[in-house]
């Protein structure tokens, strides 16, 4: 069984996939890039283009087959052509998103808004994968879908489409794009469809996605993760779904497993689900440590790399009982000097769980 780093748009950025390399990530097997659009223009935004600069992938002993960049597009052309400028950075796979569930890109029929239009999809794949053919271009392409924009029914057709096409995996989400990234995910849905997937000659390998990695948040804490992190839209609603309870089906080896939110609550979870040791307070602290001194290199201000930090902590906050005086603390920081006050504060006086 394989494990990923989710993709996570503003958040899984180069200075984190190299810490977390570093310090978490022997058992990690690929790094997903947030997206990188595949603009009209042919042209990359500079800050897209940056975070998949080979330069940046330090940590990596082969960043060519550990990182995947992953675009999003609606035209066969414009991915290709992305496809193409990411193989001549040296990456092996590139993801195409086919599940962001946000209105505007939605309303763009990109991410989800691509599996509204099944014929559409098709054609769009057909095209890519036709390209792929004739220039011989030496590289993979997996995909990362929802079930469905809003009804899980929709999975039947989206599979059989799927099926038809040599993607080197096929990456699940096991929800719906009107669930965003809540409500309880659709472990019987997904399996109905790995199983269309198969019995319609899908050959690729499956990656499950989708709340692995169990926290316990008091309500308290989840209003603190609600108020710092609504802009990730996507919360954990208090439920974090644990290997252990997972269906067989899933929790054995014939799926690959990616991780978002867990991996980012504990960044040693991997580890964890592979036998490893628990993570300590100690580890815990350097990784966070590291992580200001990477975004203090990535952004300017003080008051913005606190502001990254915070949506760290949005995630990191359940491992420290009773600790809302301090997390407050945490959250009015202004200044590198208070934050790293009130994160020593929150180590020495609060218990780590
Ligand atoms: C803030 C945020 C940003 C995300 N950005 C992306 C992205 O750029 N591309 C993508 O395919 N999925 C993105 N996702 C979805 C995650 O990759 C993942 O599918 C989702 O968080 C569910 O997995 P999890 O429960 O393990 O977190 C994002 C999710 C969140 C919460």
């Amino acid at each position: 069984m394989k494990y990923y780093f989710a993709p996570m748009e503003g958040i899984t950025l180069y200075p984190l996939r190299n810490i977390h390399k570093e310090m978490f990530g022997e058992g990690v097997d690929k790094y997903f890039t947030p997206f990188v659009t595949a603009a009209k223009t042919y042209h990359f935004k500079k800050r897209e283009q940056r975070d998949i600069l080979p330069e940046f992938s330090r940590a990596f002993a082969d960043y060519r087959t550990e990182v995947v960049p992953q675009i999003m597009g609606n035209h066969a052309e414009t991915i290709i052509w992305a496809a193409k400028k990411m193989n001549e950075l040296g990456y092996k796979e590139v993801n195409i998103n086919l599940g962001c569930p946000v209105a505007t890109v939605v309303n763009r029929h990109k991410g989800a808004g691509l599996l509204e239009d099944p014929d559409r999809l098709d054609q769009m794949l057909y095209e890519i994968f036709d390209a792929r053919e004739k220039e011989n271009l030496p590289f993979d392409i997996s995909l990362k879908t929802r079930l469905g924009m809003s009804d899980e029914a929709e999975a039947t057709r989206l599979m059989e489409i799927y099926a038809k096409y040599p993607i080197s995996e096929l990456i699940i989400h096991a929800r719906i794009r009107e669930d965003y990234y809540k409500g309880a995910v659709r472990l019987d849905a997904f399996n109905k469809a790995v199983d269309t997937y198969k019995a319609a000659g899908g050959a690729a390998p499956i990656c499950y996605n989708g709340d692995i990695g169990s926290i316990n948040m008091t309500s308290k804490q989840a209003e603190f993760a609600n108020q710092d992190a609504d802009r990730l839209n996507g919360q954990h609603d208090g439920a974090g779904l644990d290997l252990a309870m997972m269906p067989a089906s899933i929790a054995n080896d014939s799926f690959n497993l990616m991780i978002g939110r867990g991996l980012l609550t504990n960044p040693a979870l991997v580890r964890e689900l592979r036998g490893g040791e628990k993570l300590s307070a100690q580890e815990l602290s350097i990784y966070l440590d590291r992580l200001y001194e990477g975004y203090e290199e990535y952004i300017p201000e003080d008051r913005n790399v606190i502001f990254k930090m915070l949506e760290h902590w949005a995630f990191i906050h359940v491992h420290f009982k009773d600790c809302d005086k301090y997390l407050k603390a945490i959250r009015k920081s202004r200044s590198k000097g208070e934050y790293k006050a009130a994160v020593r504060d929150i180590f020495s006086s609060c218990e780590f769980i």
